[in-house]
């Protein structure tokens, strides 16, 4: 016969990550009344960010998601999101604890998390360059904003002032995606989702010359590998960085669309076929003494 257990007593789980989550549902599931503080706005913790889990490479989403659920509807566990534990007194078995729990600009109860309301919120928080950045800084924010009124300050915009941007500075500095962000009214968080999902813009400076090893499937067999870790060598950087200097910038790319001339690399947009390692260092030697 299944018997229901009866609350027993109170506890407070402090930290609503994976471990807290399960702590809080055993505990709840013991039939004690838990109470889950968490920091941040929402529980979940790091494990939401995560995609596989390792040692089995299981999704981290499919894991934690049930947790997430049973813990927000247990009627055992009351959730406290965006809360701080203030004070703690008494003794063991007895505790008074003072929570602080932070105001929100929403109704927890109301919100779906649809994130309607941030596209159409008429307040918008202007950004005061002058307070937050370097002077050297304030002439990429007003080079961005001749940019965004080039084409209006328009959303629809919003890939071709990145393009033009990210041209103008080989990068896109913060300043300029805030700037793009505020002028656009659109969530920073959007504008940065954009970047990130195009090859072509980059968060770094980049150096004066490009340099692109194709690793796709027809350079990888002809040796692209190879001339990766020659070029590597010889400019003294892993791929994906810079030289100090500001001359190269290493990085790969996944066919380049000419493969009958694998291995290729493609130095400012200029294809290199049939690379050799000894090619390599006198292509970079090339490159260099270009003014
Ligand atoms: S695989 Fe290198 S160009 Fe296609």
């Amino acid at each position: 016969m299944a018997v229901k257990a009866r609350p027993s007593g109170s506890v407070m789980v402090v930290g609503a990550g994976i471990a807290g989550i399960q702590s809080a549902l055993d505990l709840a599931n013991s039939g004690f009344k838990v109470y889950l503080v968490e920091h941040s706005p929402s529980i979940g913790g790091t494990m939401t960010q995560l995609d596989k889990t390792f040692p089995t490479n299981d999704c981290a989403m499919c894991i934690v998601s049930p947790k997430l659920v049973e813990c927000s509807r247990h009627h055992n566990i009351e959730v406290l999101t965006y809360s701080d534990v203030k004070e703690v007194s008494g003794e063991a078995g007895n505790f008074s604890i003072t929570v602080n729990k932070k105001a929100r600009s929403i109704d927890p109860d109301k919100c779906t998390g649809c994130g309607t309301c941030m596209m159409t919120c008429p307040v918008t928080n202007r950004l005061q360059i002058q307070e937050i950045f370097e002077e050297d800084a304030i002439e990429e924010i007003e080079e961005t904003e001749r940019i965004i009124n080039q084409y209006g300050g328009k959303r629809q915009s919003l890939i071709t002032i990145l393009q033009d941007v990210n041209e103008k500075f080989g990068y896109l500095p913060e300043g300029a995606l805030r700037s793009i962000s505020t002028h656009l009214e659109l969530p920073l968080a959007e504008v940065y989702g954009t970047v990130c999902f195009y090859k072509a813009f980059s968060l770094e400076p980049v150096g004066k010359h490009l340099i692109k090893v194709c690793m796709g499937t027809a350079c990888h067999v002809r040796g692209a590998g190879r001339i990766l870790e020659e070029l590597e060598r010889y400019l003294g950087i892993p791929s994906g960085q810079t030289t100090e200097d500001r001359l190269f910038t290493l990085d790969t790319v996944n066919c380049l669309g000419a493969c009958a001339l694998g291995p290729i690399v493609s130095v400012d947009g200029d294809f290199h076929g049939n690379m050799s390692l000894l090619r390599t260092a006198k292509l970079v030697d090339e490159y260099a003494k270009r003014k």
